[in-house]
């Protein structure tokens, strides 16, 4: 069989990604029974860093520790790519020691280089354009807590950013509607959206995107690597908070979402982060149990 690399929800069949959904709900079931289950013994994972993380580097160390085998963190700094190694060469040499791989950086061209050139699967931990392990933790949870998510509505309110990408090919995915607002020029990739015709919709009016929504989600409005823009970008967004009034407008068992980190005050208010509807925290759990899905998927 053909390896299989995840560098974006697309590159899992609807069936493949709907089982992996259910398969993470069980999983997390038999952790939390204190089941011993080590599928992947003797597996290593590597994880390239590039970025910074909390969640993504954590989650994916502790399901290989799990499932029985073990993770290398490699920092930017730490390997030969930092000196320039050819990110080919690197590919060939990695797939002859570690049986995966998660790289988070910036170019989403470098990881799908990586990924040509692999013998092994290559695991899109956050690129620029994409973040597709955050999105099996969302429907997880989304499934969870309000059952399946087919048919729903759902609200992106902020970036037309890399986690906004990836909501868009959810929503494809898992056939769900998808509405994002986002300020005038900070929209998501154009060629994305016209692919996404018919089940995302697009334009600047928060209050219209959220209104009847069963899903409110959004992100922080400085991504890793705009630091810079952090300033303008406070102004540009200042319409687009998610606060206690645009909640108000989603449907009465809608749920807040947001990858974390989160930034109270600015893309979202403590109060509606802290409140009744935000279920963040159960969404970052998920990680762990989406991703050990992801991998007896990809590895097994
Ligand atoms: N949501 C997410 O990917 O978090 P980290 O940046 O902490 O990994
Ligand atoms: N859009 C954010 C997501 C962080 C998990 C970023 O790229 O920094």
């Amino acid at each position: 069989m053909s390896i299989r690399h995840f560098l974006t929800l697309m590159d899992l069949e609807r069936e493949e990604l709907d089982v992996l959904v259910s398969r993470a709900i069980e999983l997390k079931a038999e952790n939390k029974q204190g089941l011993l289950y080590e599928p992947l013994r003797n597996k290593s994972l590597a994880m390239i860093f590039d970025k910074s993380s909390t969640r993504t580097r954590i989650s994916f160390e502790v399901a290989m520790t799990q499932f029985g085998g073990n993770a290398l963190f490699l920092s930017p700094g730490s390997t030969q790519l930092g000196r320039g190694e050819p990110i080919e060469d690197t590919a060939r040499v990695m797939s002859r020691m570690v049986d995966a791989v998660v790289i988070r950086t910036s170019s989403h061209q470098m990881v799908e280089k990586f990924a040509e050139h692999a013998g092994i699967s290559v695991i899109n931990g956050l690129t620029d354009s994409f973040h597709p392990c955050q999105l099996l933790a969302d429907i997880q949870t989304y499934r969870e807590l309000r059952g399946d998510i087919r048919d729903r509505r759902a609200a992106w309110v902020g970036d037309g950013n890399n986690m906004c990408h990836s909501w868009m090919n959810a929503a494809h995915q898992f056939g769900f509607h998808l509405s994002v607002a986002t300020p005038a020029g900070y929209g998501p990739n154009p060629a994305l959206l016209r692919e996404r015709e018919g089940v995302v919709d697009a334009g600047s009016d928060a209050a219209a995107a959220v209104e009847g929504a069963d899903i409110v989600v959004t992100d922080t409005w400085a991504s890793m690597g705009q630091e810079d823009e952090e300033k303008e970008r406070q102004r540009a967004f200042a319409g687009f908070r998610v606060d206690s009034s645009l909640m108000a407008l989603a449907n009465r068992d809608a749920v807040f979402m947001h990858c974390l980190p989160a930034y109270r005050g600015r893309e979202v208010t403590a109060e509606v982060l802290e409140g009744p509807q935000s279920v963040v925290w159960e969404q970052a759990e998920n990680r762990l149990h989406a991703q050990k899905a992801l991998l007896e998927f990809l590895l097994r």
